[in-house]
Formats: structure tokens, C-alpha cells, sequence
């Protein structure tokens, strides 16, 4: 059996007196895919900065290729691309700019091809590649930050809620593209209140509802939603 990747094992977390993680199980292997669904305030960024080594568990593990990462932060700086919430880039750097800047930053550098390459991948059209991204829509400035995760070469992905605000033809896209690099080996973990989305690309589906998870389902490989699914389990089910 192989090694879980990405591993919650009765994940707790406290914050000013309040628990806003409470016994959080979940796992991914290499080359999967598990997306967490919840509403506001359900805990999906907070799961995610627990694994970035941002926030201290109270009870339970956080760990990545079997290491906890509370112990040994170090982990994160090395296999991990993380895609937050609202995408933090320059305003007055172009998208090839700002990919210089947050390579050299990890002590990374890339050549024209390669950068080039990567913005194809996600489909930024050529002509914004030397504009600021000052200009740009949050679609484009998205596909920006996923083209340096593509550089950055990560084999762990955090993907706090990325097709919110993008419009159906970029999330299919986005979609796709997240499917093919679980494909070539990495492993993903994406929250997000999309259930759409969650279907189309995710294995395994979580339900976090107030800090606990609900249910657990693998998600239907075809594609197909079946909204029984997501009908939480009774307690003690
Ligand atoms: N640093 C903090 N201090 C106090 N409370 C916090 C902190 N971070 C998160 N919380 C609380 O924890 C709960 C979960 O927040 P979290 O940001 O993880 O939710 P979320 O599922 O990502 O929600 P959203 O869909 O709105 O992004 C919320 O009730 C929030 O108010
Ligand atoms: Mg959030």
C-alpha cells in the first residue's frame, strides 16, 4: 500500500478559546485528489494553514509524505505550492516579473522556455504575458500564480478555494489542469464550495461542516453528481 501524502489524523485546533477544528481525519495518496466542501466559517482555510506549519494543532497531526509537519516546518518550504484565497502578486509587475520574483525568492531560477511554457499551460493569452498585472482580471492573475505552482515544481498542492470568481470556461479549464497534474503524480488537496467542480476533479470528497468533518465519498469518476451523496450522515451512521 503506498504512503499517504497529504494526512490529518484527529487534527484539533484552538483558537482564542474557541475550537475551530475538531478531530479532523482525512487522507490523500500520491496522485490524488481530495477536496474538502464546506460553507464560510466551516474551517476549509484553517485546515490548509495547518498544514502550511501557519497554525498550531492543539491535538492531532498535520503530516506530508510522513512528516508532521508541526515538528518539521521545513517540509512545507520544500513540497509544497499553496494557492491562497486572494492571489498576492504585484500589481506593477508583469506576469513574467512577478514569476521571476517569486522563484528567486525560493532560490529558483527558470529560463524563458520554461516560464513560457508554464503560462501556455494555463492558457494566459500571450499578448498579457508583458503587461502588468494591474490590469489584469482575477481569472488572469489566477492563471499567473498556478504557472509559478507549475514552476515551483511542487509535488504537494494547497488549493484554498481557486475557481471562485472565474467563469465557467476558466474553471473548466482550471479544472483540467489540476486533473492532469494529479495525473503526472501530484498530490492535491483543494477546499472549495463547488461541488460541481469537486465532482469533476477530485477522488475522494470531504464534508467539513463547523469544524468537523461529516461525511467522506468517493467522488463518482464519470463526473456525474449525485446529490445523495451529499446528504451528511445521521449521527452515529
Ligand atoms: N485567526 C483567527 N482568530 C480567530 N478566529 C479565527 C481565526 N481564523 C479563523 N477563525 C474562525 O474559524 C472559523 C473557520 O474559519 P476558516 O477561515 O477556516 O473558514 P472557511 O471554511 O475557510 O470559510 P470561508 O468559506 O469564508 O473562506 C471561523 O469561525 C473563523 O471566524
Ligand atoms: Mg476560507
Amino acid at each position: 500500500m503506498s504512503e499517504d501524502i497529504i494526512s490529518a489524523d484527529n487534527l484539533s485546533v484552538v483558537v482564542n478559546a474557541k475550537q475551530i477544528l475538531k478531530n479532523v481525519s482525512f487522507s490523500a495518496k500520491k496522485g490524488e485528489v481530495l477536496a474538502l466542501l464546506g460553507g464560510n466559517g466551516a474551517g476549509k482555510s484553517t485546515t490548509i494553514k495547518t498544514f502550511l506549519g501557519l497554525m498550531t494543532p492543539s491535538s492531532g497531526t498535520a503530516s506530508l509524505a510522513g512528516v508532521n509537519v508541526a515538528m518539521s516546518p521545513d517540509i512545507v518550504r520544500k513540497k509544497v505550492a499553496y494557492l491562497p484565497e486572494s492571489v498576492m502578486l504585484y500589481a506593477h509587475l508583469t506576469a513574467i516579473e512577478n514569476i521571476r520574483y517569486f522563484l528567486s525568492l525560493s532560490g529558483k531560477t527558470k529560463s524563458d522556455n520554461e516560464i513560457a511554457d508554464a503560462l501556455s499551460r494555463v492558457a494566459l493569452q500571450e499578448k498579457a504575458w508583458r503587461l502588468p498585472l494591474g490590469g489584469y482580471s482575477k481569472g488572469m492573475r489566477q492563471k499567473t500564480a498556478i504557472a509559478l505552482a507549475l514552476l515551483r515544481k511542487a509535488p504537494i498542492l494547497f488549493l484554498d478555494e481557486p475557481t471562485s470568481g472565474l467563469d465557467p470556461v476558466a474553471i473548466d479549464e482550471f479544472n483540467r489542469l489540476v486533473s492532469q497534474l494529479a495525473r503526472e503524480g501530484a498530490t492535491i488537496l483543494m477546499v472549495t464550495h463547488d461541488v460541481y467542480g469537486a465532482c469533476h476533479v477530485a477522488n475522494r470528497i470531504g464534508l467539513l461542516r463547523d469544524g468537523e468533518i461529516v461525511g467522506m465519498f468517493d467522488a463518482p469518476a464519470n463526473g456525474n453528481i449525485d446529490p445523495k451523496k451529499f446528504i451528511p450522515p445521521s449521527p452515529g451512521e
